[in-house]
């Protein structure tokens, strides 16, 4: 590919914009788009806009006789298609254009060919007037018909990503084409049969507005430099209301309809502190963008904000409002994470910022605004905020770790690197997680191994000296390894952050390490080798991931590595003594590292040992990490299953909210594609699952208590044990219905969604009528779920049950009848002073143990 460089200045607007783009083997290139939209939108529901468009272009190659845009359901007005160089129109008179539809294509037919702007610095002008239908299923710009007071109101809003702007205005679709966008509105004086439209949103500020013939013209200043996907618009009766951070002029503005804006209070207050939060984190009061950024809720169900869109921003109404009776704690914590997102996404470089930062590797920048968003959260801390101190990711750590584990193992999945200049948009969307979690999860791994505050600052210094630049993965490396690099000395073969990020983001998957400790010798060797994880036998090939080790042990008076440095091992058999003193080790301390872990039977006897002894002995990320090893393990069949069983059998006992997520991420582990599991196996899975769901059910059940951690870990809770078919779980659906029968009364909404999953797997399939989006997404949600679960019982034999019973549980069935108050597990005092940091977690536990 050719380089070009185009420098030119734009008459039209006072700055000079510089371009420069990797070539292009196309042979026009727009400048700049200037939209005339007059938006008609009629009481009836029949609307459409006219637009007249001026596109500047230039010519990038000689010969140019032909000009192809894209262009779909578009009404072009005959005649008006024009291409002019000064005043003269350049268009074929006896062939001027030719609209394809079906191929999304209109070509335009030249009477002479365009001038090369390399040589002759001539622009030219495309001039298109077109009219446009919508309707609510319009690709890329659509209606949207919602009730508000009883009344049937319309909008207009846009979703361009990944590559619809052709339904919204004749463009030249390529992504990689950045240009400068100019609107006119045109907004129609009240009239009986229209309906009124208060509302214009563009991707830049208003820069003034007028009154002529019955319309008010709103005109906006020129954007910055955009790619078709980061446009907007959008035209309604919405009201505001807005924040401005502390730090800096940042202003947050939610748009919904005006009787419904009291639902926002939540979502507004949250998004001025994660603002808040990045500025504290960035240390230099810069703003995120020049001007507001605007977040529209729309009333209709959209997944999640477009991934490039920075000072218009777009979401489900469902993922904005917040309301007492309706949203369920899961719904809140997912519109928490997505607008720490999208805040993090534009914080990391957007094209409205001071001095424009460019990713040169968007999966990346991705991945680190994942890291981030769990990052934010974290600090955020259910709104007691964490501003001065670093509180440690750790149960999001595991979320996302767990969910990237989960899809990362088979052989067909890429490793990061090789999403190499894919743009965000144009990653797949079956990697879309991946790309984010992994990489925040190899982020997490690197983090613990060098020390908190060294990568953070090794981060933030970076992003700071690259403001207005070009961050690229190799430039971030080195950076990373300069400012990390005093922990070289430490390391014993000289290890440096770059060297293991590299090794993760170039090969895909993720290993186990299995461990063999050799007891027969003083001190005692510990023998370690990896394999790569996989649920296919013929997949477990040896690996050379460079992990970072670290440990801990029972005894742990003279353990020498357990604190200090924590080595690499590469793919050769590392061995190294230590003396165990017939106790425990457990490697992949914090449960940072992305790898899962086997140990030799006597070994995960011991651990199961000192689980059922006293579980809290070993902290609760570390359970939470071993929990979820086993069941993935037993699943691959590289763990015996009385082995398994033996170490899961202390969960009765387990109260900590972080590993009962890992035990229901580690049971979901069972029905993946290509595990041995039979119904009758299954079947004895959920028996045992349901013994040990038994305590934590009920405390959280009986409990009163709403603060939000409590209600997301019953939500969690409810919904697992009634998916394992624990009866007072489903009695106490079956409860719910009848009440709702009789009483018309609202489901709890935290409930919602396993209630709806109960519903459907009882065969019945008619939930009433008339649901509110919140509700609609759960039933969608637990329908697919239910989906999943048939789908997998179909797909596995039925199998023989075993001779031998293999539960050797010690609370058997007797489960109902525990007793509520007095507490198995150690007194809140305790459970205090073992937690070493004030996480969200041990809020939890304090909570649960005080009850
Ligand atoms: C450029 O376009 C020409 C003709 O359309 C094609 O033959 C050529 O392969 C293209 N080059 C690149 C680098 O895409
Ligand atoms: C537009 O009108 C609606 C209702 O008439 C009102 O609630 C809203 O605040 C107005 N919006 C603006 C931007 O003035
Ligand atoms: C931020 O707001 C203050 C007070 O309104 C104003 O003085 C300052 O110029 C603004 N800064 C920017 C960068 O817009
Ligand atoms: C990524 O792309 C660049 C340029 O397109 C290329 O030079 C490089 O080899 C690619 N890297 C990988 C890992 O594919
Ligand atoms: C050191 O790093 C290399 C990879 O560069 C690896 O093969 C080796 O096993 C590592 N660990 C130790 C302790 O030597
Ligand atoms: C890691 O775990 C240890 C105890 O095993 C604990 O003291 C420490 O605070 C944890 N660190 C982080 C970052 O979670
Ligand atoms: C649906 O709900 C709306 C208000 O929420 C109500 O006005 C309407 O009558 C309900 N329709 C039915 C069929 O229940």
């Amino acid at each position: 590919m050719l380089i070009f460089a185009i420098f030119l200045i734009l008459v039209s607007s006072s700055s000079a914009y510089v371009l420069e783009e990797e070539c292009l083997n196309y042979t026009v290139y727009p400048v700049q788009y200037e939209l005339t939209l007059i938006p008609h939108v009629y009481k009836d529901g029949n609307s459409y806009y006219d637009c007249d468009l001026v596109i500047t272009i230039i010519a990038n190659g000689p010969n140019v006789n032909i000009i192809e845009l894209d262009a779909k359901d578009l009404e072009i007005k005959r005649d008006s298609v024009q291409v002019l160089d000064g005043n003269v129109n350049l268009v074929n008179e006896y062939r001027p254009y030719e609209f394809d539809n079906s191929r999304g294509k209109l070509f335009i037919y030249l009477r002479e060919p365009l001038k090369q702007y390399s040589l002759s610095r001539q622009q030219y002008f495309i001039r298109i007037s077109f009219l446009k239908r919508l309707s609510s299923e319009s690709d890329g710009i659509f209606l949207v018909q919602y009730d508000e007071d009883g009344k049937q109101q319309y909008l207009f809003t846009t979703r361009l990503s990944p590559n619809k702007a052709k339904y919204f205005f004749p463009c030249f679709d390529n992504p990689q084409f950045e240009a400068v966008f100019k609107f006119k509105v045109y907004v129609t004086s009240p009239h009986p049969s229209l309906q009124y439209c208060n509302t214009s949103l563009v991707i830049a500020d208003e820069q003034k507005r007028q009154q002529s013939n019955g319309y008010t013209i709103i005109e906006y200043i020129p954007s910055p430099q955009v790619a078709l996907y980061q446009v907007g618009f959008h035209h309604s009766k919405f009201g505001s209301r807005q924040t401005t951070a502390k730090k800096t002029n940042d202003t947050l503005v939610i748009w919904a309809p005006g009787s419904t804006l009291k639902h926002y209070d939540f979502i507004l207050v949250y998004g001025e502190t994660i603002i808040n939060l990045i500025h504290e984190y960035a240390a230099i009061n810069r703003p995120l963008v020049n001007g507001p950024i605007n977040v529209v809720s729309v009333p209709r169900i959209l997944h999640g904000y477009e991934i490039g869109s920075w000072n218009l921003l777009t979401n489900s109404d469902t993922r904005l409002a917040y309301i007492n009776e309706l949203t369920s704690i899961k719904q809140m914590e997912r519109m928490k994470f997505e607008l720490a997102q999208q805040l993090s996404r534009i914080w990391l470089g957007n094209p409205g910022e001071v001095q424009r930062t460019r990713w040169k590797e968007e999966w990346f920048k991705e991945g680190v605004a994942g890291y981030l968003a769990y990052y934010l959260l974290t600090q955020y801390n259910n709104g007691m905020v964490s501003y001065k101190q670093r509180l440690p990711i750790g149960i999001y750590g595991l979320e996302m770790k767990h969910k990237a584990m989960a899809i990362d193992w088979a052989h067909t999945t890429p490793a990061l690197a090789s999403f190499n200049r894919t743009l965000a948009i144009e990653i797949p969307n079956r990697y879309k997680d991946l790309v984010t979690t992994k990489t925040a999860s190899l982020l997490w791994m690197v983090e613990n191994w060098i020390g908190t505050e060294k990568f953070h600052q090794a981060l933030v210094n970076y992003i700071n000296s690259r403001r207005g630049k070009d961050i690229s993965l190799i430039d971030f490396m080195a950076s990373l390894d300069h400012d990390t690099v005093e922990c070289f000395h430490q390391f014993f073969n000289g290890s440096t952050s770059s060297r293991v990020l590299n090794s993760w983001f170039h090969q895909s998957g993720y290993p186990v390490v299995n461990v063999l400790v050799l007891r027969d010798r003083t001190p005692n060797a510990v023998q370690m080798k990896q394999v790569r994880f996989s649920y296919i036998e013929k997949d477990r090939v040896d690996s050379n991931y460079l992990i970072p080790i670290s440990y801990i042990v029972q005894h742990n008076q003279n353990c020498f590595n357990c604190f200090q440095p924590r080595f690499t091992i590469g793919s050769q058999t590392y061995t190294f003594r230590e003396n165990l003193n017939g106790g425990w080790i457990i490697l992949n301390r914090n449960a940072s590292g992305y790898y899962r872990v086997n140990y030799d039977e006597e070994t995960w006897r011991l651990i199961a040992k000192a689980l059922q002894d006293d579980h809290t002995f070993i902290d609760e990320l570390n359970r939470a990490q071993i929990v979820n090893d086993v069941f993935a393990l037993f699943a691959a069949g590289s763990l015996r299953e009385d082995i398994a069983l033996e170490v899961l059998d202390y969960l009765n006992k387990e109260l900590s909210h972080v590993v009962w997520e890992s035990v229901v991420s580690g049971f979901d582990l069972l029905k993946t594609e290509g595990v041995k599991m039979t119904r009758t196996l299954y079947e004895e899975w959920k028996e045992f699952m349901q013994t040990k769901v038994s305590v934590i059910y009920k405390r959280l059940t009986m409990s009163l208590e709403q603060h939000s951690n409590v209600r997301l870990f019953r939500s969690t809770i409810v919904q697992f044990a009634c998916s394992v078919e624990y009866e007072p779980c489903l009695l106490e659906m079956n409860q719910q219905y009848r009440e709702q029968i009789r009483s018309n009364k609202r489901l709890n909404p935290d409930y919602r969604e396993t209630f709806y999953y109960y519903f459907f797997s009882g065969g019945k399939s008619n939930i009433g009528g008339n649901l509110s989006r919140c509700e609609l997404e759960d039933k969608t949600s637990a329908e697919h779920l239910w989906r999943l679960e048939n789908k997998f019982l179909y797909r596995i034999p039925k199998g023989e049950p075993k001779p031998l019973p293999i539960m050797k549980s010690t609370t058997t069935t007797t489960t109902t009848e525990i007793p509520i108050t007095p507490s198995p597990i150690p007194t809140g005092r305790g459970v205090v002073a073992f937690i070493p940091f004030t996480t969200l977690l041990s809020a939890v536990l304090i909570l649960i143990t005080l009850m």
